[in-house]
């Protein structure tokens, strides 16, 4: 009992959705698990969580504000650990070559996809960069995004990947909601270096002091795939990496099986991102790790794939899934991280409980954001998302539409 005036009280909560804290990322068994509190209230005081109690006892509790949930579902803040957040242009007119059936790896082929992105952003300013990603981060928290990662990788050369982590400096200095930024400079092979991919990757390397020095980037993350960059190529890079003390970070075995979720595993990567052809080994090691397996149905289903992660194996022999949007121009163009939701329960067959777990405490693990975000008890930034929903398990079934009533950070309606 403690008689507080707190800035602000949710009461008449339906459902409070309450992750457990862990410091190390769920796994398996752990990740079917969530717990629910029923005729909930929560209690906010200077940004913090400060009570979490029984709606019965919020009336005995003075407050500034206080909203009636009325019986709505209520969650912590969304985390979107995976996002392209920074580009110029747009590729609609990739549409029709997809139509076609012309697979993502031949438009890249072709000098088309992620390097016509390449192309529009080092035509853009900072300015027109900085306005246009804030667009599409305001849409991210219309969905009840707090949360987010953003990584570079439309440069491929110093002077734009640069101006792209400048750019997601300024987003994290403009709003309140939390940003982890990522070196993707290591992205694609600009035509230039094409068959000289080792020399270009030094060059992207050489980066790596100047972007540490100026706080530009967390993470260090490279697309390794048949056709961008080896697997021995993606393990000189990220092991220079966390020598310099970068998290790590890898877009592995999404087309090709070529091994890249061992790698990560094996480098004690934050996460390991696509894994829809991770091979049996690879799910048997990131079991063994700490390395969160980033899932992206989002990008599988755009990309016009019958065959998804497998996401079901992970869970059941025991690794930690996560779900991202992946959001970018060419491959998964949502911000809507709660169509993703419905994505893995349709075709990643994840319960209701795994894919709020996925989307909250696992998420921020993926990006070193445990402690802060994902979860909401006593003493954490009051993160979190009314629901205009009858229960949990709804959001995943009603897809391609914004549920979100209302959004806040540290105590703060960002959105409703
Ligand atoms: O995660 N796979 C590589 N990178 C992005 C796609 C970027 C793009 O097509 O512009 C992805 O899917
Ligand atoms: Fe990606």
């Amino acid at each position: 009992w403690r008689r507080l005036t707190y800035d602000l009280i949710v009461h008449n909560i339906g459902q409070l959705i309450l992750p457990k804290s862990s410091d190390k990322p769920l796994k398996g068994q752990e990740m079917k698990e969530l717990n629910i509190s029923e005729n909930a209230a929560i209690g906010i005081l200077d940004g913090k969580i400060a009570w979490l109690g029984s709606n019965a006892e919020a009336g005995s509790h003075k407050a500034t504000e206080r909203i009636d949930a009325q019986g709505k579902v209520v969650s912590p803040g969304l985390v979107d650990p995976h996002t392209h957040l920074v580009f110029g242009g747009s590729r609609e007119h990739e549409l029709l070559l997809k139509q076609a059936g012309v697979p993502y790896l031949e438009i890249l082929a072709q000098g088309g996809g992620i390097l016509s992105t390449v192309g529009s952003t080092k035509k853009a300013t900072e300015e027109q960069l900085l306005q246009k990603a804030s667009f599409h981060l305001e849409r991210m928290i219309s969905y009840g995004v707090t949360t987010l990662e953003a990584k570079s990788g439309y440069g491929l050369d110093a002077e734009t990947e640069l101006k792209q982590l400048r750019v997601i400096k300024k987003l994290k200095e403009k709003y309140p909601v939390s940003v982890v930024s990522t070196f993707l400079g290591a992205h694609a092979v600009p035509p230039d270096f094409k068959g000289k991919e080792d020399e270009f990757l030094e060059e992207m390397a050489r980066l790596f002091d100047d972007i540490k020095e100026a706080e530009l980037a967390e993470y260090v993350d490279i697309f390794c795939e048949t056709g961008v960059f080896t697997i021995e190529q993606s393990r000189k890079f990220l092991q220079q990496a966390k020598e310099k003390g970068f998290g790590l970070k890898i877009h592995a075995d999404e087309i090709d099986p070529l091994g890249g979720t061992e790698l990560a595993v094996s480098l004690g990567a934050a996460s390991a991102d696509h894994l829809v052809a991770a091979s049996d080994e690879g799910i048997r090691q990131l079991c063994e790790g700490n390395t969160v397996a980033v899932l992206l149905p989002g990008t599988t289903f755009y990309l016009g794939k019958d065959h998804f992660a497998r996401a079901r194996k992970m869970i059941d022999d025991g690794a930690a899934v996560a779900l991202a949007t992946d959001f970018n121009p060419g491959s998964c163009v949502t911000e809507n991280l709660q169509m993703i939701m419905s994505l893995a329960a349709l075709k990643l067959k994840m319960s209701a409980e795994e894919i709020w777990n996925a989307v909250t405490v696992n998420a921020a693990h993926a990006i070193g954001k445990a402690s802060q975000a994902g979860i909401l008890e006593e003493g954490r930034s009051a993160d979190f998302v009314i629901w205009d929903v009858p229960n949990y398990k709804y959001i995943p079934y009603h897809f391609g539409v914004n549920h979100a009533q209302s959004v806040y950070h540290s105590g703060e309606k960002l959105w409703e």
